[in-house]
């Protein structure tokens, strides 16, 4: 028997609950199946967070962050909190998460799905069969930069101030994490800056350039500003492999980029800290989508983002590949079977609850596993 894997799931708010019960289904799965055994803790975030405990996250579920081999997340945020003073947010639990965890390299795959390739609100022969990976800087920048803030001016007007700052180490880091991916696929980065109106662009592009040239020449590296990197991403997608940019161009492009797949509910993400002596990594799964507080509790969410982000989570914490290829090669199959979250429904397929899918992929991994 393998060593017990240490999860720590916060669900969060809106649908993710919903979602994750999903993820609890495959990890029960796994674990009658397979001979995989997890250890599982459970705790608050977000809104959740805030109205048992007053702050988005506890430091007693910050230790236990740390302490776990990886975090699965839901989703935060929702109106119920939007007049919260900045630092009580829900999104602050997240954002907490990201930078104490020092979780510097967040991993954006798009990946059309056949199935859906007319889901999209792109024409077919643009998106079918894309396959990017964004790489998006995620504990520095505009994000985090200070000075920051809110003040009164003595003439009664009000400024706000946000700093986009990144220094040498952090650029080169996050450019290695794209490099090495791009080896493993297209071989080929896109950088993305706005160079020509930001220094920390000029910064950006100068220090991912000497990465590539000391370290990585072999790989492709071309470099893009931000804005035409999102016209781009939309006239003809399929020129990128691999991208990476900052933390809030990532925001951007990486929503762009999950709509080229027909939904935000298709879209996995993992973020990833650096490699300590004792070859451990810090590391946090989440889907790209939100707590879409309008159809939350309606057994509606599409949980195919947050299953195949527990994809990534084998597949990258864990080197279980095979059972990471199950739980995605289920989602095509069920795909391919015609049934449908209402976020991707069309024409002609069954429209399913979250359960219901969650349930249909369970039943193709039983089908698959043998
Ligand atoms: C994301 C989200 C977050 C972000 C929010 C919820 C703070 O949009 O993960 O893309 O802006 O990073
Ligand atoms: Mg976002």
């Amino acid at each position: 028997m393998p060593a017990n894997k240490r999860l720590l799931i916060l669900p969060g708010d809106g649908i993710g609950p919903e979602v994750m019960g999903e993820v609890r289904r495959v990890i029960d799965w796994m674990e009658k199946r397979r001979a995989a055994t997890f250890d599982v803790k459970e705790g608050l975030v977000g809104g959740a967070a805030y109205d048992v405990h007053g702050t988005p996250i506890t430091d007693e579920t910050m230790a236990q962050a740390m302490e776990a081999d990886a975090v699965l997340l839901g989703a935060v945020g929702g109106p119920k909190w939007d007049d919260l003073p900045f630092a009580d947010k829900p999104e602050r639990g997240l954002l907490r998460l990201r930078k104490d965890m020092d979780l510097f390299a967040n991993l954006r795959p798009a990946v059309v799905f056949d199935a859906l390739a007319d889901a999209s609100t792109l024409k077919e022969e643009v998106i079918r069969g894309l396959d990017i990976m964004i790489v998006r800087e995620l504990t520095g920048g505009i994000y985090f930069g200070e000075p920051r803030g809110i003040e009164d001016l003595p003439d009664g007007t009000r400024r706000a101030v946000n700093t986009q700052v990144y220094t040498t180490p952090e650029i080169q880091r996050v450019a290695r994490v794209a490099f090495e991916l791009a080896g493993k696929r297209g071989n080929r980065v896109c950088s993305v800056e706005k160079a020509n109106v930001m220094e920390s662009g000029v910064l950006w592009r100068e220090e991912v350039q000497k990465v590539h040239d000391t370290e990585f020449a072999g790989v492709e590296l071309s470099h893009m500003y931000a804005d035409n990197c999102a016209m781009q991403l939309v006239r003809n997608p399929k020129q990128f492999d691999v991208i990476v940019t900052d933390n809030l161009f990532g925001d951007m492009l990486s929503d762009t980029a999950a709509m080229l797949t027909g939904s935000l509910g298709m879209l996995p993400s993992a973020s990833l800290g650096a490699v300590d002596g004792s070859g451990r990594r810090l590391a946090l799964y989440e889907p790209v989508h939100g707590t879409a507080p309008d159809i939350a509790g309606k057994g509606l969410a599409n949980p195919l983002a947050t299953l195949l982000s527990f994809a990534m989570c084998l597949r990258y914490s864990f080197d279980m590949d095979e059972d990471a290829d199950l739980i995605e090669t289920a989602a095509r199959k069920v795909l391919d079977g015609g049934l449908r979250t209402a976020d991707i429904m069309q024409p002609g397929k069954a429209r399913v609850s979250t359960s219901v899918m969650g349930e249909a992929i369970t039943g193709e991994m039983d089908k698959l596993a043998g």
